[in-house]
């Protein structure tokens, strides 16, 4: 059984996602053993403290800087003895030290189809209202390991939903989220929890 430990900036839907799968059953051999917040009073907190999982706030303000940020993130991780992290709508970009100690054992869910619309500056609703600028007909979620490259690691999982006429930032990110999000997160976490993911040249082969 897999230790999961999921860092979280606001208001924690996809950590929802991830709890009620595991009640389910859907994610297989591996436990939400830690939630871990940037934020004070972000809602997540309540999310993971309602089913019994431990939490830590870490805000970033706390901190001068990125590197000794990552540093107190990286220790209670190891601290919590975590085998997978999970960014679930995490809004604070780490640096290498984190990746060197937990190299393809991170995650994050994105609200884009990889290579569009990501890397520093698109995140949360950003992401959405420069989809719909670009005038996009299919939009989607990504799940891909994370490394020192800003949504740039091994993609995982990625599932597609259309754009519609007269979308709005919101209305495009609840879609992506029901649709996409809170379905592939779970299962990327399934198979590495199955140890099913393997990277080769930089690219995820799932194993059967
Ligand atoms: C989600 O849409 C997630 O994909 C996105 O923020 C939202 C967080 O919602 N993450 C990013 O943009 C990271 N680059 P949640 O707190 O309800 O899960």
């Amino acid at each position: 059984m897999k230790n999961i430990a999921v860092l979280v900036s606001g208001g924690g839907t996809n950590l929802q996602a991830l709890i009620d799968a595991e009640k389910s059953g859907i994610i297989k051999d591996g436990k939400i053993t830690c939630v871990i917040s940037s934020k004070e009073g972000a809602y997540a907190l309540e999310r993971a403290k309602n089913n019994g999982i431990a939490t830590r706030v870490i805000p970033r303000k706390d901190y001068p800087d990125a590197a000794s940020y990552t540093k107190a993130v990286t220790d209670a991780l190891i601290e919590e003895k975590a085998d997978l992290v999970v960014y679930a709508g995490f809004m604070i970009i780490l640096d290498e030290q984190i990746v060197k100690a937990f190299p393809n054992r991170m995650m994050n869910v994105h609200p884009a189809l990889i290579p569009s619309f990501c890397g520093e500056g698109f995140y949360g609703l950003h992401v959405h209202e420069a989809a719909l600028a670009k005038g996009v007909k299919l939009s989607g979620a990504t799940v891909h390991f994370v490394t020192e490259v800003c949504d740039g690691g091994p993609i995982i999982l990625q599932k597609a939903v259309p754009v519609e006429d007269g979308d709005t930032p919101e209305t495009l990110q609840k879609r992506i989220m029901e649709q996409a999000e809170w379905k592939i997160l779970p299962e990327a976490v399934s198979l590495f929890c199955q140890d099913r993911l393997e990277v080769i040249d930089g690219k995820v082969r799932i194993k059967d």
